[in-house]
């Protein structure tokens, strides 16, 4: 059985174990309180009521948005589960977002966001500002 998809936000502590179990930087659950009440859009999948994947979009919901936490439980993966995701992602931008809009991401994978429209900026160069 497939697991279910709604258009929701995920928990906080199930948030901060699914980013764990798929390799991702530690966010804190104190973090994730007060950054997950912002999201513009997210995705989640749930096998038995367990995440067992998500994705969201943050930032201004017109102006800047930015695609983050797509992530998949590794005992998911490889079924086409990101896609059904970036799909549903892609189309809120495309319904819901004004078209000039700046829409980014960074890719861990890049196999992921071609194919949805995604390319590298021919100009800027994507830069993380490393807290000491
Ligand atoms: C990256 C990740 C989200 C992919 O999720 P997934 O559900 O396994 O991916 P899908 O099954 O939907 O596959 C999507 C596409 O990627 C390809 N793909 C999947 N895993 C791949 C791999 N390891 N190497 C190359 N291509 C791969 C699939 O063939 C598919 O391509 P297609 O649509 O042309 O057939 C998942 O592996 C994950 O959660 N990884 C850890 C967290 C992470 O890196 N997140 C991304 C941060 S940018």
């Amino acid at each position: 059985m497939n697991p279910t998809k709604q258009h929701e936000i995920p928990k906080v502590s199930e948030y901060c174990k699914l980013r764990e179990v798929c390799g991702l930087s530690v966010i804190s659950e104190e973090a994730a309180e007060k950054g997950l009440p912002q999201s513009v859009f997210s995705v989640t999948l749930r096998q038995n009521n367990e995440l067992v994947g998500m994705g969201r979009i943050v930032g201004d919901g017109a102006c800047h948005l930015q695609i983050v936490d797509i992530a998949i439980r590794p005992d998911f993966q490889k079924r086409g589960l990101s896609t059904i995701i970036l799909s549903d992602i892609k189309e809120f931008i495309d319904k819901k977002v004004p078209p000039s809009a700046i829409v980014s991401l960074f890719a861990d994978v890049d196999y992921l966001y071609q194919k949805f429209g995604f390319d590298y900026p021919i100009r800027s160069k994507g830069m993380f500002y490393k807290r000491s």
